[in-house]
């Protein structure tokens, strides 16, 4: 357990560390509760990747990566709790490499449908990046909507000389410097095998 477990995050809140977490705010006064996963979440895990995309190809993703231990991190697994204790939302940290040395890709993120817009997704990708900086990650990528991950610090990562394997348009995938006490790397991403990239 650490510092960040069963932390409180509230919708607006702007960095991990202006939000007050005893003050619910935002449009409807949502408090989500966010932790990592246990072994019992595994399968309500799978139901809000399955509801929440077009198909279930990102549960069976998280699926394969929980089997797949040079990408699985303890602890980088995180979710968000509704009122009831189901799970709202979710955000996945595992390892790649980018220039060969260690980072971390951010997907999937999901929130389910019947809680989306109403801040469970910012509370669960805060709480994934919180436990990312108590691990001294320094590197976070993700590619997705650049409406929706900038709002964490995340910037086109073409910026840092970094680029995906693949074509995607340039402002969609995005890097987020955890730790800039060192040279960022450059390169390539190399995903986990489970990415199939
Ligand atoms: C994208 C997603 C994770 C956002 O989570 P959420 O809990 O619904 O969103 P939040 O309430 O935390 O944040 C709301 C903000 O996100 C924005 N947002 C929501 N979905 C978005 C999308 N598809 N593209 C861009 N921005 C989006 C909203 O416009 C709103 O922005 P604002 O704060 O500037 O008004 C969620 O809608 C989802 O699961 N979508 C389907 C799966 C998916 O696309 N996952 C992301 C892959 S990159």
């Amino acid at each position: 357990m650490t510092d960040n477990d069963h932390s409180q995050h509230d919708e607006p809140s702007r960095s991990p560390h202006d939000r007050d977490p005893e003050q619910p705010s935002g449009g409807n006064g949502t408090r989500w509760t966010t932790r990592p996963e246990t072994p019992a979440d595994a399968e309500a895990v799978h139901a809000v990747n399955a509801a929440a995309f077009p198909t279930d190809a990102e549960a069976h993703l998280v699926d394969a990566l929980r089997g797949d231990p040079q990408a699985w991190l303890p602890g980088l697994s995180c979710l968000a709790e509704a009122p009831d204790g189901s799970v709202a939302a979710y955000a996945l940290l595992t390892r790649c490499l980018v220039g060969g040395v260690p980072a971390l890709a951010l997907a999937p993120v999901a929130t389910a449908p019947e809680h989306q817009r109403r801040g469970a997704g910012q509370a669960v990708v805060r709480a994934v990046l919180d436990a990312a900086r108590l691990r001294a990650e320094p590197l976070v990528l993700v590619l997705g909507h650049p409406g929706y991950y900038p709002r964490f610090g995340f910037v086109p990562a073409s910026r840092y000389g970094i680029r995906p394997g693949f074509e995607v348009p340039d402002e969609a995938m995005m890097a987020l410097v955890l730790d800039d006490s060192g040279p960022v790397p450059q390169g390539t991403i190399q995903y986990p095998a489970a990415f199939g990239i």
